[in-house]
């Protein structure tokens, strides 16, 4: 099995308001906060970019989880927004870390990080890398139609990362689901030679519940837990109505819930590792990561903190 280690997250600097949204788009404060809970977004400035974030990261979660850079032989950077087409915005973020591994992109939109991780468990599990470095970062104000109000609204940028190292049995990634329905690809995309996103808000928000549902209940089938042992739930930071239905049907308090949508609003591949890192489980804690993104695409891990060695 293969455990989180450490973890290092990077936010630009900065922030976006529901105010300051309501002196150019025909909304309000109040509509935002009742159908979404997102209250501010960080922004990226001139110099932040994904593989700026990544990098900065990436190397709060090697720092933090003590573990030597040169045992990393695995770098997976989860984003729809890469610096560029070619290469891999990953390699840029290997460059800058100095590590000696293989690194590539991985295209899962906002299901991204839980993918990742689930591939770099496949792979340190069985000693096909030491270590690995699974990160989700974005720069999604790059990506929005700044007149959309249905869009520009919910997206913000930011970054955070993960270090993945074997574990004892009974400790890290316990089980997991990934899955996918490509039929719903045009609910959510950004169309060949187009600059931004489309969207169709109600029917992301009807297939993410069932799909996210679904997901959670069979990775926790796989792990062989319960609902009611679940001591902290991370979902993807998307909309606090999607998060309290799916909590509601898979059988999770409220309370469990880690939460930072308020602060950050939708960040995709990096709103995961984002919430789980500000939440800092305690070794032990039993955590359920969930996910659903474009594509559509979802996934669910049931993580035993700490390594238990
Ligand atoms: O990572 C995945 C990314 N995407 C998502 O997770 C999106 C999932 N969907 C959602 O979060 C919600 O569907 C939205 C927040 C996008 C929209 O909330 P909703 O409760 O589904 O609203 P709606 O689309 O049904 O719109 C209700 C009304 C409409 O007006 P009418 O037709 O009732 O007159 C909209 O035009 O609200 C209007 N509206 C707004 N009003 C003020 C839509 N956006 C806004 C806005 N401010 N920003």
């Amino acid at each position: 099995m293969s455990a989180i280690v450490g973890m290092g997250t990077a936010l630009p600097t900065g922030r976006l308001t529901n105010k300051d949204l309501e002196a150019t788009l025909d909304t309000t404060d109040e509509w935002i906060v009742e159908r979404t809970g997102i209250r501010e977004r960080r922004i990226a400035g001139p110099h932040d970019t994904t593989v700026s974030l990544a990098t900065a990261a990436g190397a709060e979660a090697i720092a933090d989880s003590g573990v030597d850079p040169t045992t990393i032989d695995l770098l997976i950077l989860a984003t729809l927004t890469p610096v560029q087409q070619l290469p891999a915005s990953a390699v840029y973020v290997q460059d800058n870390l100095g590590l000696q591994c293989g690194a590539f992109d991985l295209g899962a939109a906002c299901s991204g990080f839980v993918y990742g991780l689930v591939m770099a468990n496949g792979l340190v599990e069985t000693g096909g890398a030491r270590a690995a470095l699974v990160i989700g970062a974005e720069v999604l104000s790059d990506c929005v139609d700044p007149a959309d109000r249905s869009t520009r609204i919910l997206f913000g940028d930011g970054a955070a990362a993960a270090v993945i190292v074997p574990s004892a049995p009974g400790h890290g990634i316990l089980g997991s689901d990934l899955g996918c329905d490509g039929s719903a690809a045009a609910i959510l995309e950004i169309a060949r030679d187009e600059k931004y996103v489309t969207m169709d808000g109600k029917e992301v928000f009807r297939r993410a519940v069932r799909a996210c549902t679904q997901s959670a209940t069979d990775a926790m089938d796989r792990a062989g837990v319960r609902a009611g042992e679940i001591d902290l739930f991370v979902p993807h930071q998307a909309n606090t109505r999607i998060i309290d239905a799916i909590m509601e049907r898979v059988g999770i308090d409220a309370s469990k819930c880690a939460m930072n949508i308020a602060d950050y609003g939708n960040t995709s591949a990096a709103s995961i590792p984002l919430a789980l890192a500000e939440a800092k489980p305690n070794d032990g804690d039993l955590v359920l990561l969930c996910g659903f993104g474009a594509g559509m695409t979802w996934a669910s891990a049931v993580v035993r903190w700490g390594t238990g060695q």
